[in-house]
């Protein structure tokens, strides 16, 4: 894997107002139709990350440094607005907590076709269409009774879904999953991390999937970035990252699993 075209091709600090070196020049590239997982323990720096790439760190007062390269283009030196066409088009967020990151007061319909008119234009038509294939794409397959349905009428692994169709609307080249099965039981968490691995093989998806879950991580990615403080201390194919962790740092992680597979092939493999 990984023999295609990088997407992605980032090196970034981030400083927040009182915290400094929240990122140390990370460097991280994503080639065409590769899930690259990044783990790291909480605070080091994940979710910091995902915002630095969708330039939307200033929500947090937090400042980058560096480049990133996006499908050729400098995201640092793009405007808000330029920043915007991208967001939700050719780059999109999934987050953890499907409930919170739904408007509780709007039909599933009304989300979705609010998703769409953000970047499309078209008849109602062409919009119920793409949304009917979204959310088949997400294996909703009851689309049409979801649309007129709030939130709190869903299940949390149909509400994930809900959100993961809203992030694939419009064909994203690299989708970023920041957390996105830590809310989940661990039956959800494994139909959510087929149906990524499924977007990635059907839709040749790149997806960034941050987890401190190292066995999700394994399961799903084809390479694994380590994050500490801040910091990448190794980043590898999923395989050596696994059978010859390079750092002690990894090691430690490997060695701290619940159930510590001795070797990859006890993990359960989804994109592989
Ligand atoms: N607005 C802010 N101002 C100052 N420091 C912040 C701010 N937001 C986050 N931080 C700090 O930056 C560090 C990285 O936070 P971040 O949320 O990126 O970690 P994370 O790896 O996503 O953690 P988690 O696994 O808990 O989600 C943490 O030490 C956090 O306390
Ligand atoms: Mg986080």
């Amino acid at each position: 894997m990984s023999s295609g075209e990088n997407i992605l091709s980032a090196n970034i600090s981030v400083d927040y107002p009182g915290k400094k070196g929240v990122l140390r020049d990370v460097a991280l590239d994503i080639a065409q139709g590769e899930i690259l997982g990044l783990v790291g323990e909480s605070g080091s720096g994940k979710s910091t990350l995902s915002l630095a790439i969708l330039g939307l760190l200033n929500l947090k007062g937090g400042t980058a440094r560096g480049n990133m390269a996006f499908l050729g283009r400098e995201l640092t030196t793009l405007s808000e607005r330029e920043m915007r066409s991208i967001r939700g088009r050719q780059l999109s967020l999934v987050l953890q907590s499907p409930h919170s990151s739904l408007n509780p007061a709007l039909k599933i319909g009304t989300q979705l076709t609010e998703a769409w008119k953000a970047h499309a234009q078209g008849s109602r038509v062409q919009c119920r269409r793409d949304i009917l294939s979204a959310l088949q794409m997400v294996s909703l397959l009851d689309g049409e009774s979801l649309l007129n349905r709030r939130p709190s009428e869903l299940s949390v692994g149909q509400a994930q879904r809900v959100l993961i169709a809203l992030a694939i609307l419009h064909r994203p080249v690299l989708l970023i999953a920041d957390e996105p099965t830590s809310a989940l039981d661990m039956i959800t968490q494994s139909e959510i991390l087929r149906l990524f691995a499924r977007l990635n093989r059907e839709l040749r998806m790149s997806i960034l999937f941050i987890s401190h879950d190292l066995l999700a991580v394994a399961s799903l990615c084809h390479r694994i970035a380590i994050l500490k403080d801040g910091e990448v201390v190794e980043c590898g194919s999923t395989e050596m990252i696994f059978n010859h962790p390079e750092h002690s740092y990894t090691r430690q992680l490997i060695a701290a699993l619940p159930a510590a597979p001795a070797r990859l092939e006890e993990v359960v493999v989804y994109s592989r």
